[in-house]
């Protein structure tokens, strides 16, 4: 009683309480992915038609997003998972620093404003906590296709140049298979006069599910999920309705919860080459994995072994699953290693595993894993969007009562994720501020669990 007691007088920041050792059973629904329904908001903005974009989670990133899109001019509303965008009245406006550091992906805007409007000013999106993020390439890619793009103070403007009126198709070399330099490059050149080819191009689901939406509103793009990708450019482009794809991200990490809990889930729906690797390596590490019906995914995990991976872009094995992936191994049997490619500062869950008793050594870019018995539960704090998912993941393991803040990232790209753990039968529990508690399976505490705070409590 004493970790519930202490959390009345500690907390100041929302938190959640995660009960260890618990075992989940049943299905885990995933929803669209966020990275695909950020670019397509962006896209919206290519046409003065309607978009219609089904499948869009419920995230503060989209929150954020469709309020940098009512800021140029453009409406949007929701109707369940349904985001319906008018982008008629779009305005020219200036994107400052604020907005633009509160959501990089605000940056996916500079394209379609300037192919759209010929004109687009915006702040210089900042680096954030797993690395400088520099946008180099889309600047790259911008200029190849005739845009003037200045930067000062932090600003980015970026024209078409006097005497003309749209920018010119060109071929692109990318220095790195970049998801937003491909992405920006793809809007901007599907509105300009000729063809563009994008060499060395990101080959992500999220690309793909791009050129797919980009395609229905009109576009002549083909080559999407190679490296090679051509654009032929057009006058217009108009309205559609288009379905994000599952979130892979999303579905990786739940398919993690199932093996660290050992417990035995379907998670769905799915496209299961988008999983490729991570599904490989959780075989490779002991779990089976079956295609069920309607695109679920069955995993049955058993005794976990240590194995060694490398962040890759796509197919390789994701980024954005390497932190969870790391909780898995910090319990897994024998030692492992985990090498990060693509971010240079993406292992800040190592310190709060390690608090939780795994034994971690970082060497640059790869982190030696020595698994344990089991972790044990403790005060955490993540520090970015899929640091906080593994903790929270290793938290379920771990013996006893974890309290983990951080609530601000994992809400960013995770929608509802303790209401689905506990759904599947966890014991998680959101403390929102000051003894205020919100039980996130819907019921109240009183009627879910007993909690008893004593404020005098030592
Ligand atoms: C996208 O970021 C995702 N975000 C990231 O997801 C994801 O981790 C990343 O792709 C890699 O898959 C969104 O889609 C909103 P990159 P992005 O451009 O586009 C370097 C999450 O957790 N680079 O492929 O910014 C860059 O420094 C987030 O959901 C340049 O050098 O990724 C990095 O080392 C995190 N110059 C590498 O490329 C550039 O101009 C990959 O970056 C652009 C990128």
């Amino acid at each position: 009683m004493g970790a519930v007691a202490n959390i009345s007088k500690a907390i100041r920041k929302p938190l959640l309480e995660v009960e260890g050792k618990c075992s989940l059973s049943g299905n885990i629904k995933i929803g669209g992915a966020k990275n695909s329904a950020l670019v397509l908001m962006a896209a919206s903005l290519l046409t003065d038609e309607e978009i219609q974009i089904n499948n869009v989670p419920l995230l503060t990133d989209i929150k954020v997003m469709t309020d940098i899109l009512l800021r140029m001019g453009v409406e949007t509303k929701r109707k369940e998972n349904k985001l319906i965008i008018d982008p008629k009245n779009l305005r020219q406006v200036i994107l400052p620093v604020k907005l633009v550091h509160s959501l990089r992906a605000s940056f996916f805007c500079i394209g379609p404003l300037l192919a759209k409007l010929g004109k687009a000013k915006l702040a210089l999106p900042g680096g954030c906590k797993i690395g400088v993020r520099p946008v180099d390439q889309h600047i790259k890619g911008l200029r190849a296709l005739g845009a003037s793009v200045q930067i000062e103070k932090n600003m980015i403007s970026a024209f078409i140049p006097e005497g003309k009126t749209r920018l010119d198709g060109a071929t692109i070399l990318l220095d790195c298979p970049s998801v937003g330099a491909t992405e920006t490059i793809l809007m901007a050149a599907s509105l300009a006069r000729g063809t563009t080819t994008i060499k060395n191009a990101a080959k992500e689901p999220e690309v793909q599910d791009l050129v797919k939406m980009l395609n229905l509103m009109g576009a002549k793009i083909s080559g999407a999920g190679t490296s090679k990708i051509t654009i032929n450019g057009v006058q217009k482009l108009n309205g559609c309705s288009h379905q994000a794809i599952p979130d892979r991200i999303e579905a990786g990490t739940f398919l993690i919860a199932a093996a660290i809990t050992k417990s035995t889930l379907s998670i769905g729906p799915v496209i299961p080459e988008h999983l490729n690797a991570v599904i490989n390596k959780l075989r490779e590490c002991g779990c089976d994995i079956q295609e069920e019906k309607e695109n679920y995914l069955k995993i049955i995990p058993s005794t976990l072994k240590a194995v060694d991976v490398i962040t890759q872009p796509f197919p390789g094995f994701p980024t954005d699953l390497q932190a969870p992936f790391m909780a898995l191994m910090s319990i897994a049997k024998g030692k492992s290693k985990i090498t990060e490619t693509i971010f240079e500062n993406r292992m800040q869950h190592v310190l709060e595993l390690k608090k939780m008793g795994a034994s971690i050594k970082i060497n640059d870019s790869t982190a030696i894993i020595n698994g344990v018995s089991s972790l044990n539960s403790t005060a955490l704090r993540g520090g970015d969007l899929r640091s906080t998912a593994a903790i929270i993941l290793a938290s379920l393991s771990a013996k006893g009562k974890s309290t983990i803040q951080g609530l601000n990232h994992l809400d960013r790209g995770y929608e509802a994720f303790e209401e689905k753990l506990n759904l599947a039968g966890a014991n998680i529990i959101r403390y929102l501020k000051n003894s205020d508690k919100k039980n996130v399976s819907g019921c109240e505490p009183e009627k879910k669990k007993k909690v008893v705070i004593k404020e005098d409590a030592a």
